[in-house]
């Protein structure tokens, strides 16, 4: 099965155990419609090719840790749009979970979303209890403080935060769970994969800032403009559009370099040059170049 069905199929599946007989109606349809339609999806891909180029030798743990990565990142969209952190009325070109829903089911929503991801891991994991153990503390780690995105999202409550410690905690930790959780599913070493998710992450969220302050709403799907109207680090703020740009393929070209030794490695090259094609807009990397 390809990689997107076998996103697409986990996903289902955990979100169908939420809406199991006796679960809140509204609660059940909000959290389906903070995972369905997707966005990128780009973090439980990236999960899984690390795991193919690892010899995917236990598909239904990979599955579990894209799931459960992306279940995650679903849940700190839904958090980060509540009014109390960006206050955006917009995500994935719709109405953001506490718009269309309300705050009260909105904070739920996040919160449920959490538990499935790590309910998910113990269903599709626990053929190797070993594996099953690594994945949790992996996947907490990305998740919680001091490393993960909750500790990104508290930066934003401090007076100061260096750029690169505030992006590697908000987007970063995520990327890289999504690495090491796909060597580790396969049963290889995870810490080798780490820095690899941490560069990808990091261009990743240099692109998002790039495009809060170049691309259109219509373009993106979600409020843009917001992290000056907020007062968000934003590496395009701080560095420039030529300077933010020169970053992000710093970044892309430093992920390409720090793939570890594997079986998969030159098929695992070429799809994620082919993922960091995609992160910007054609339109604005030409107007960049
Ligand atoms: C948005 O991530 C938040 C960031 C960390 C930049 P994505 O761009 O992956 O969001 P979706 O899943 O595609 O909506
Ligand atoms: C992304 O933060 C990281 C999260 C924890 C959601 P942003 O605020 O930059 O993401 P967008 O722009 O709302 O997608
Ligand atoms: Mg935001
Ligand atoms: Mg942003």
């Amino acid at each position: 099965m390809d990689a997107n069905r076998r996103i697409e199929q986990a996903l289902d599946t955990a979100v169908a155990h939420a809406e199991a007989p006796g679960a809140p109606p509204r609660l059940a349809e909000a959290i389906r419609y903070a995972v369905f339609p997707g966005g990128h999806r780009i973090r439980p891909r990236l999960c899984l090719s690390v795991a193919r180029a690892c010899g995917d030798d236990d598909p239904a743990a990979a599955d579990a840790a894209a799931c459960a990565i992306e279940l995650l990142h679903c849940a700190s969209l839904v958090h980060d749009d509540l009014p109390c952190f960006d206050d955006a009325p917009m995500r994935r070109g719709k109405a953001s979970v506490h718009a269309a829903f309300g705050e009260p089911l909105a904070v739920l929503t996040g919160d449920a979303l959490i538990v499935t991801a790590f309910e998910t891991l113990a269903r599709g994991a626990a053929r190797s209890p070993q594996r099953l153990a690594a994945l949790v503390g992996l996947v907490a780690r990305a998740a919680g403080s001091p490393n993960g995105i909750v500790a990104g999202q508290a930066w934003e409550s401090e007076l100061t935060v260096a750029l690169t410690e505030y992006q590697q905690a908000k987007t970063g930790a995520l990327f890289a769970a999504a690495t090491v959780t796909g060597a580790a599913a396969a049963g290889a070493p995870a810490l080798p994969w780490r820095l690899l998710g941490e560069c990808l992450g990091e261009a990743y969220q240099v692109a998002d800032d790039l495009r809060d302050v170049a691309c259109r709403q219509e373009e993106v799907g979600k409020p843009v403009g917001r992290d000056a109207t907020l007062g968000r680090p934003n590496a395009a703020a701080l560095l420039g559009m030529g300077g933010a740009l020169a970053r992000l393929k710093r970044l892309v070209r430093e992920a390409m370099e720090v793939i570890p030794t594997c079986p998969g490695a030159d098929a695992l090259r070429a799809e994620i040059a082919a993922q960091t094609k995609l992160f910007l807009p054609a339109s604005l990397v030409h107007e960049l170049a």
